[in-house]
């Protein structure tokens, strides 16, 4: 297939980054936290392409990346020499990989239980290479982590005395705050959570245990929970390419990437159809939202359809493309191969979004 040199030239649906507006929230979350104390880790899993991790990189204020899985630390793993994978990584296969990782570079994860320990500690045993590992708390989110004080105390006695592992300190993703509209609600509840984080580090410290490593932190925190005196990380991610449901959050970055889809029937003078449905963007934060028609809104979602109510004097044709943003930026970008990369309406590169999917089932059958 040619490649591509304008927007008219994509096939659709078609994933698009516009170069521009990812560079200026990359630079934005990057000037905040130039000055320290606290640093930046942007988290892989937003986008799970190794070209935009290398941006963020070069961008300054990083010490290394925050992955999800292991797949996407192995992604990253030449880009950086401190990985932190901030989940409960549970199985032979992935403790095996992990570990063989730690030989490379500096790795880091999380853990909430003795199993992960144990587990992680024998694989660590077998490669011969030292796994770090942070506690990670439950700071009100109610998904993974140990509750902060005692149970953490006693997680992280365990730790430091497994030989393979070495412990860094504690972890506490705020995820419940994250999407809070109100500053002021989403402020009391971050320092809430941070409170219990940074109070379990100390605990942890008087103990005589290390814990130089304490991390948290999303795009709707970052600004919160980053001048939390304590916090030494914070893993951002949705910042770079924004999707409309941080949009309405209020934060100081812009959309950055979106779905370009083709009109592929007026059915009705109040309706025209798209064809890009769940097969290029999720609606698990809402319908995408159609860029450039005022008054349209999507109505109904398809497999390979979005139906989409227009004013009845609206121009748009069969044949016309149209730009959808979507609510949710991670599992969008996971249904896709590539991001053309757009200066205005030039596609100036195209970037494998090479951790998408489980690229462990890659290859088989084939
Ligand atoms: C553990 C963890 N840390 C950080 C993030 C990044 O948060 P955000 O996408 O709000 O920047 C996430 C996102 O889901 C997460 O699960």
């Amino acid at each position: 297939m040619p490649t591509p040199e304008t927007l008219a030239d994509l096939v659709t649906p078609a994933l698009v980054v516009d170069l521009p507006a990812l560079d200026r929230n990359i630079a934005t979350m990057a000037r905040f936290f130039a000055d320290g104390p606290c640093r930046l880790r942007p988290h892989l899993k937003a986008h799970k392409t190794p070209a935009i991790a290398a941006r963020q990189l070069a961008a300054g204020s990083c010490v290394g990346l925050t992955c999800a899985t292991v797949a996407e630390a192995e992604a990253v793993a030449s880009l950086t020499g401190d990985i932190l994978v901030a989940n409960e990584i549970i199985g032979d296969a992935k403790w095996g990989r992990l570990a063989a990782l730690a030989r490379e570079l500096r790795v880091t994860t999380a853990v909430d239980s003795r199993r992960g320990v144990e587990g992680l500690a024998a694989a660590a045993e077998a490669a011969g290479s030292r796994v770090g590992v942070l506690v990670d708390l439950d700071v009100g989110q109610g998904r993974c982590g140990v509750r902060p004080g005692e149970q953490a105390l006693s997680l992280a006695r365990l730790i430091a005395a497994t030989p393979a592992l070495e412990l860094r300190g504690v972890m506490g993703y705020e995820g419940h705050v994250q999407p809070m509209r109100e500053r002021a609600a989403r402020e009391a509840a971050a320092l809430d959570a941070m409170q219990a984080l940074v109070s379990t580090a100390e605990l942890l410290q008087a103990a005589g245990l290390p814990c130089p490593v304490v991390s948290a932190g999303g795009t709707g925190t970052f600004d919160i929970s980053g001048r939390v005196p304590g916090i030494t990380e914070i893993q951002a991610g949705s910042y770079a390419l924004m999707d409309t449901d941080y949009g309405a959050v209020g934060v100081p970055f812009v959309p950055a990437f979106f779905v370009l889809g083709t009109v592929v029937s007026r059915p009705a003078l109040d309706r025209i159809v798209l064809d890009c449905g769940h097969k290029s963007s999720t609606k698990d934060h809402g319908h995408p939202v159609i860029e450039g028609v005022a008054g349209a809104s999507v109505t109904a979602f398809n497999d390979e359809h979005a139906v989409v109510a227009v004013p009845l004097d609206c121009t748009i044709a069969i044949g016309d493309r149209l730009r959808l943003r979507p609510s949710h930026t991670d599992p969008t970008v996971n249904l896709h191969d590539v991001f053309y990369v757009a200066e205005g309406d030039r596609i100036v590169d195209v970037w494998p979004i090479t951790a998408r999917g489980y690229p462990e089932h890659r290859g088989f059958g084939l």
